[in-house]
């Protein structure tokens, strides 16, 4: 049945990016004072950013997986790990957090996730940690802090590192604490359909001082930390600027060039400064789809969160249940052929790469596998109105009333 509903489609999609305020004003002064390097607006970023996440040190870099790959480089450094030591993941992430540990000569080992958060289940942990083990990346994905108070304890009964994979969640609290301050190190995307877009970019944050010096020399070719951007010799004189001249040069690592502009930077702060409303509204928006979709909640789990950690819904995700007797291929083509943009729930372990390198059984990771079945998400994002969230709740109900009908038609 068609929908009556009269909608921008354009609307629907997984992610937007609604020109903020100020950004134009910013992204001209940028080209007025032809300062594109790394300088007063990325700073600024980097800052605000990091203060809102209760963090001392901010390290942009191009993007979320450039955050991640300094991170992993950093801590091995710094600990002295060894090729073919071993890190935990979740079974259900992105495929960066598995990309910089292969090509930082480390082994990722996959633990399942919770089946109501999606997040890497903390009692499964243990059993995974050995010899090797050095750290754990748990992933705050959707929006939702992981359950870092027993994450944290494992950590330090082990003597694991901890850093969080943020980048699908912003300004998101986990027991009065945000993410970006429960761990060691944090890693954040600003690509495009996230919840703060630069276009590309991301940005480490630490509280750790020798981390935050190690990172931003990892991002800049493994430089000295004396000469990083062109205004550390400005008004420098005699024997201060004799010493910067001669260490401007100097590369004390192996480091990568994942330098952002200006221009990120600029987006960035026009971004921060319109940040709370931009989240309500996308808050509200997920909360309005959870209310109206409740009552076909006998065939598919919506989002929840526990009461002590904060959901900033970054995307809607949507699980079928088991026995339900619909296919997510059938609902996913329904939703897209009526202009409703989907994503599967960050597919990992059924991928050809990972499946061939870490020889993944079917069943080893239940949850995971009834995810990448499934599950997949929809958007929630500022830039949906009411008429595209009535649209949305009208379409699911749609699907469910046809295709019930249709088993009972045959029955
Ligand atoms: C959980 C997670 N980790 C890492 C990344 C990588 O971020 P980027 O695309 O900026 O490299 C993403 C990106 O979507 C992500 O969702």
């Amino acid at each position: 049945m068609k929908s009556k509903h009269v909608v921008n489609k354009e609307n629907l999609g997984v992610g937007t990016f609604e020109v903020p305020k100020n950004a134009q004003k910013y992204i001209l002064d940028v080209l007025k004072t032809k300062r594109i390097s790394y300088g007063p607006y990325l700073k600024r970023f980097e800052n605000e950013f990091a203060q809102l996440h209760g963090a001392q040190f901010g390290i942009v870099v191009n993007s979320g997986t450039s955050a991640l790959r300094i991170a992993i480089a950093c801590l091995k450094e710094a600990g002295k790990w060894k090729d073919g030591d071993e890190v935990i993941i979740p079974a259900v992430t992105f495929v960066s957090d598995v990309n910089i540990l292969i090509q930082n000569n480390l082994t990722p080992v996959f633990v399942d996730v919770d089946p109501y958060t999606y997040n890497i289940d903390p009692h499964k942990i243990e059993e995974k940690i050995g010899p090797k083990t050095r750290a754990i990346i748990p992933s705050h994905l959707f929006g939702q802090p992981a359950a870092m108070d027993r994450i944290g304890k494992i950590a330090r009964a082990h003597k694991l590192k901890v850093i969080e994979d943020s980048c699908e969640t912003m300004f998101a609290k986990y027991r009065g604490k945000s993410v970006g301050s429960l761990g060691d190190i944090a890693c954040f995307s600003t690509y495009v359909a996230h919840l703060i877009v630069t276009g590309v970019g991301g940005i480490a944050l630490t509280n750790n001082k020798k981390y935050a010096e190690i990172l931003r020399s990892l991002a800049n070719h493994g430089r000295d930390g004396i000469y990083i951007s062109i205004d550390d010799d400005k008004g420098k004189r005699g024997n201060e600027l004799e010493k910067i001249v001669t260490r401007r040069f100097r590369f004390i690592r192996p480091g990568y060039s994942f330098r952002l502009t200006e221009f990120e930077g600029a987006l960035g702060c026009a971004q921060l400064e319109v940040a709370d409303t931009s989240f309500a509204t996308r808050k509200k928006n997920a909360e309005y789809l959870i209310a109206h979709l409740a009552p076909l909640g006998t065939h598919m789990q919506l989002p929840s969160h526990p009461d002590h950690a904060d959901h900033v819904f970054m995307m809607f995700p949507v699980v079928l249940k088991k026995g339900c007797g619909f296919s997510k291929v059938d609902l996913v083509n329904f939703l897209e052929s009526e202009g409703i943009e989907t994503r599967d729930m960050l597919p990992l372990i059924n991928q050809p790469m990972i499946k061939k390198m870490f020889s993944i059984r079917k069943g080893q990771y239940p949850v995971a596998d009834w995810i990448n079945t499934n599950g997949f998400y929809i958007g929630c994002h500022p830039g949906m109105k009411k008429q595209e969230l009535e649209y949305i709740v009208d379409r699911f109900t749609a699907f469910f009333s046809s295709r019930a009908k249709r088993k009972i038609a045959r029955a």
